[in-house]
């Protein structure tokens, strides 16, 4: 195939698939599929509804989007971007990747190329998607259609590491899928291209991407409570630790989303169906998972400690998205905490400027409130969203029912804390 004659298509338009096939459309001309009806409208009026690309970034796009999967046949570049999730026993769920590459078998054609951008275990795109794409379009790959594997590394809030000025890791099932697929994203990424060996080394290249940052989070936050035990502060240690050419600066803080804290475990499935058991990558699950359980307990233990009934005392929670700068609270581990917390009968109160509403209500039964209201026996500050970021003492102590704990998660405050009791991870 020519780069000339590639008509682009992506499956999935969501926080990865949409700035994909936009960048994508300045290029080329691109067909943007999505099951999603609403989505499909919003797109279609130059709306991202995930709240990540402006309005100029749909300016000069060669683009049509549809919930219609017929209109893939259009397309001979296929890109695949749907949802990895884990079901409730956090084993991976390829519901979505699996009907989305039976879209894509369908509007196969001889000499297309099909490329799985989805986060996934080593060897699922050739176990799994390529023998269905065989099966739906009645193809063979390398015969008659190529394939291939780039994962995805963006960074949903993060205006400085984009699709363009980040390099991207390719892989396809022969030499001339590598080099044709290379072509194609190298002429929208500007950072350069990197060639892996094979689809399953770029496969395992991602995943284990996010599982060194999950471990390494779960590494600080067990040593956030050997800290608590010896009375040091952690922050404080890893500021001085940090002074070493090579220590690693990670932060305890909770680990939520769909990314960071989900592949790990598409690669631990696949190491168990491989006969191993990978103790170290599922002790790193458990630690991050239990932390909004042990934020709660600490935070009541030190209000029972400041004379505070829990029953009769009120918390103000700063933040509620998954992390800082973005409005998905997909997975929010400080909506864990706000449980937790209102488990113990305290009264609760979560601010957030940027999280999405309605998803916050239909995933948690939670609201939010505009502004902290009246005043509050312990502050937590769990989201470090730019407002947050700058807040100053005398706002904190305009919102406190002294005596009254700070709680600071992301150990933001601990310069700010004048007149709390004050703790951090
Ligand atoms: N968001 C991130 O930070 C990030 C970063 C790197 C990689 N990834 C990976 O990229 C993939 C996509 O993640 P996301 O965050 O963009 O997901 P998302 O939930 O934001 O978007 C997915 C989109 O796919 C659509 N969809 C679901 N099933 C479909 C189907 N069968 N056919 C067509 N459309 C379908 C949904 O309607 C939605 O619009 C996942 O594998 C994820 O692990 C995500």
């Amino acid at each position: 195939m020519k780069l000339e004659n590639t008509i682009i298509s992506v499956t999935g338009l969501g926080y990865v698939g949409l700035p994909i096939a936009l960048a994508f459309a300045k290029k080329f001309q691109v067909i943007g599929f999505d099951i999603n009806e609403e989505r499909i409208k919003k797109m279609q009026q130059g709306i991202d509804p995930s709240g990540e690309v402006d309005a100029a970034g749909f300016e000069d796009a060669r683009i049509e989007f549809s919930a219609n999967p017929a209109f893939l046949k259009k397309a001979n570049f296929h890109i695949v971007a749907v949802p990895t999730p884990i079901d409730i026993h956090t084993m991976p769920d390829l519901g979505p990747l699996l009907s989305a590459t039976i879209s894509v078998g369908k509007a196969l054609k001889p000499g297309d190329y099909v490329v799985f951008e989805s986060t996934t275990y080593p060897a699922c795109t050739e176990e799994e998607c390529v023998p269905l794409l065989e099966e739906i379009s009645g193809l063979k790959m390398g015969k008659d259609f190529k394939a291939g594997f780039s994962p995805e590394r963006i960074n949903p809030g993060d205006k400085e590491h984009t699709l363009e000025n980040v390099i991207k890791v390719v892989s396809g099932n022969d030499a001339e899928a590598l080099d044709f697929i290379a072509e194609v994203y190298g002429s929208i990424v500007q950072a350069g291209i990197y060639k892996a060996s094979s689809i399953k080394v770029a496969e395992a290249a991602k995943i284990i991407e996010n599982t060194q940052r999950d471990l390494n989070i779960a590494l600080m936050n067990e040593i956030s409570m050997i800290c608590d035990r010896l009375k040091i502060n952690t922050f404080e240690v890893i500021q001085a630790a940090g002074t070493k050419w090579n220590f690693l600066k990670f932060t305890p803080g909770l680990v939520g989303g769909h990314c960071i804290g989900v592949d790990p475990y598409y690669l631990t499935y696949k190491a168990k169906a491989l006969g191993h058991d990978p103790k170290v990558i599922l002790a790193g699950r458990y630690t991050n998972d239990q932390m909004p359980g042990y934020i709660a307990k600490k935070t009541v233990q030190k209000m029972v400690k400041l004379g505070k009934n829990p029953a009769e005392s009120r918390v103000l929670v700063l933040g509620i998205t998954f992390k800082e700068g973005v409005s998905d609270v997909r997975n929010s581990k400080v909506a864990e905490l706000v449980r937790e917390l209102q488990a113990f009968s305290l009264s609760v109160d979560v601010v957030d400027p940027f999280a999405e509403k309605e998803a916050l209500h239909e995933d948690y039964g939670l609201s939010l409130a505009s502004e902290p209201c009246g005043v509050y026996d312990a502050i937590v500050l769990a989201v470090a969203h730019q407002p947050f970021r700058e807040l100053e003492n005398k706002t904190l102590q305009s919102w406190a029912n002294f005596p009254a704990l700070l709680v600071d998660i992301k150990g933001l405050l601990r310069t700010k804390s004048e007149g709390f009791q004050y703790w951090s991870l």
